[in-house]
């Protein structure tokens, strides 16, 4: 039996006051449910409201993609600078501690490989339970808009969606652009919108030179950007840059850092980028600096 409370003077409960009620820090998110949110903290920083999110869920359909060839060696010491991983469930399981104490993406959608001359062709790869049991935050499902499975990789999306706010985890729509299809900004906003409206509680698709500003704009939920194909770092940075200034909540960013020759230099490179909005050439001179300090850990 606990003791009863004697404790004097009378308990303080400042009824003057009125109860604390803060917005939730993500766009389109407030009306979202607690455990939701909580997950959605873990791969957005509450601080800057953005995410350095470290992918490396390649293999899914590419095998040992470069870099990628040995995870625990490689890739589990990146981890204590991203905010949040993306990978598979085999690898999580197989090659990232269960000390690791950030935010997981697990990739939920799978099926063709790179043999096959239709990646489009995807299902969905993993059940809510056990994303749940694996503690994820979010699930991440390609979408194809516009491309030979757009219905059914549609569908994949929202049934995740379905089956993730019963759990409270998050859906992670990947816009997948089709060979066929122009990479450009009223693509972006079409596949965009189309994932958030059909309830994507974020939405990951490519940066654009011209008009990326309106993509943002135009999704309800937050964006952040694909790393893409290999660049020089500094050109890397500055896509970074220029996504977060025109409103992207962050990157999702595999092959330019763990391609990279210094990938712990440039991962943090990034986080200062996405973070604390340091400008491109500066933030290659942080890359720089830290490429002559022997990487951690
Ligand atoms: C595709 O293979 C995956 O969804 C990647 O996670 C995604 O493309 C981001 O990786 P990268 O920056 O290498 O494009």
């Amino acid at each position: 039996m606990p003791e009863a409370d004697q404790s004097q003077p009378a308990k303080d409960y400042r009824p003057e006051i009125a109860p604390r009620r803060e917005p939730f820090f993500l766009k389109g998110s407030n009306e979202l449910d607690w455990g939701m949110k909580n997950r959605l903290s873990s791969i957005f920083d509450p601080r800057s409201g953005r995410t350095v999110m470290l992918a490396f869920d390649h293999g899914y359909f590419q095998g040992p993609t470069t870099g990628l060839e040995r995870i625990d060696l490689d890739i589990v010491p990146l981890t204590r600078w991203a905010d949040t991983i993306m990978c598979t469930r085999g690898i999580l399981r197989s090659s990232i501690p269960p000390t690791y104490r950030g935010g997981v993406v697990l990739r939920a959608s799978g099926g063709p490989s790179i043999l096959s001359d239709d990646l489009s062709n995807e299902e969905i790869a993993v059940s809510m339970e056990e994303a749940v049991r694996l503690n994820a935050a979010a699930v991440a499902v390609q979408v194809y808009i516009g491309g030979k499975s757009e219905r059914q990789t549609v569908h994949n999306m929202t049934r995740l969606v379905d089956q993730g706010n019963r759990h409270g985890v998050a859906t992670l729509a990947v816009t997948a652009v089709g060979r066929e299809m122009t990479r450009d900004a009223r693509y972006m906003r079409l596949a965009t919108r189309i994932c958030a409206e059909l309830g994507a509680s974020y939405v990951k698709t490519y940066f654009v030179d011209d008009g990326f500003e309106t993509v943002t704009a135009a999704c309800p939920v937050p964006i952040v950007i694909a790393g893409g194909k290999k660049l020089p770092e500094r050109d890397a940075l500055e896509l970074a840059y220029k996504a977060v200034q025109q409103g992207a909540a962050g990157v999702d960013m595999g092959r330019n850092i763990f391609q990279s020759e210094h990938p712990d230099a440039m991962i943090q490179a990034v986080r200062s980028v996405v973070h604390e909005d340091t400008p491109p050439a500066r933030a290659y001179e942080l890359f720089q600096d830290l490429s002559h300090q022997p990487a951690s850990v």
